[in-house]
């Protein structure tokens, strides 16, 4: 019988394909995140790994693992940069994420962050909660329009075609802009470019040493004062503290979060920035799409447990 570490709680039914596999499950009863060093002492006595994008699987977590009989690590993500995928390569183990399942979801949030942040929903209903609205008045709370507004996609890979599809809905211009060219209507080359043609921008990108503060204060002031950003990526793409000044000086008009530089902080000053739309983490989070995502890991596992090539591995 084969061992699985599942690091944490994952919505109900998620798991039952390693339960019919008959395998065994690691796990904790608290679900309490697991540190490095105790992942790494885990790693070496369980066969494969469930992860989420909060658990460092670092080299010395994958070595620790092929000194004992690790053989594969499914991460209950489409994002994979918490995983130090070189070093798996090297020793041989298997890494697996979860594609196509979240696409919708993770569009639906972007859209989502793509009207609130354009029309100050998070400002207007901050005061209403507050006892700060005084009644109705014609110079209050003064969004940008959506419809009919050029959308600037950076990546276009499935959730930024999704989120396309989305903006057509809108009468939305919509351009991107991606590393190789798409061949597409609406492919632009230049980043600088698509800054400057957009009224807003939402980020679509995986993070890797060259998408690292992608979008920092002359990206920002590119997209200009009347531009909106989105950003349901990793937070480390934008420089957040440039983000955070950006807003409060007026260089852009608005933004829409729901990732951030150093999760769960969020920098002090984007708490304050006005016209912001500030979510936690949850472009995937709905039941649904949860319970498939922990599933599709679970079958990566079970299906390279069993000697077989897994639908979504990475490397
Ligand atoms: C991912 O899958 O990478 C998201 O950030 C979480 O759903």
């Amino acid at each position: 019988m084969a061992r699985v570490l599942v690091t944490r709680r994952v919505p109900d039914g998620g798991t039952d394909l390693l339960r019919a596999a008959g395998h065994e499950i690691v796990s904790r009863a608290d679900d309490t995140p697991w540190t490095a060093q105790e992942l790494a002492a885990a790693a070496g006595g369980v066969d494969g790994i469930v992860c989420l994008l909060t658990d460092r699987i670092d080299a010395a977590v994958l070595e620790a693992g092929a000194a004992g009989r690790l053989r594969v690590v499914a991460t209950i993500a489409v994002g994979y940069d918490n995983i130090d995928v070189d070093a798996a390569a090297r020793l041989g183990i298997t890494v697996c994420n979860t594609p196509d399942v979240l696409t919708d979801t993770t569009a639906d949030l972007a859209f989502l962050l793509v009207l609130a942040a354009s029309r100050l929903s998070s400002t207007a209903e901050a005061d209403v909660r507050a006892g700060a609205w005084r009644g109705w008045g014609i110079t209050q709370y003064l969004g940008r329009d959506v419809h009919g507004a050029t959308l600037g996609l950076v990546g276009y890979g499935r959730i930024g075609r999704a989120v396309a599809q989305r903006a057509a809905g809108f009468a939305m211009r919509v351009l991107h802009h991606a590393r190789h060219d798409t061949g597409e209507p609406g492919y632009i080359a230049s980043l600088d470019r698509l800054l400057e043609e957009s009224d807003v921008v939402s980020l679509h990108v995986p993070l890797t040493p060259a998408t690292w503060h992608l979008v920092g204060p002359a990206q920002l002031r590119r997209l200009g004062r009347d531009g909106v950003l989105v950003n349901t990526s990793r937070g480390p793409v934008v420089d957040e503290a440039a983000l955070a000044r950006a807003l409060h000086d007026g260089t852009i008009f608005a933004a829409g979060l729901d990732v951030y530089e150093r999760e769960p902080e969020v920098h002090p000053e984007l708490l304050r920035a006005p016209r912001t739309v500030l979510l936690p983490h949850i472009g995937s989070a709905s039941l649904a799409t949860r319970t498939a995502m922990a599933a599709m890991a679970c079958r990566a596992v079970v299906d390279v447990l069993a000697g077989r090539s897994p639908a979504n591995r990475v490397v």
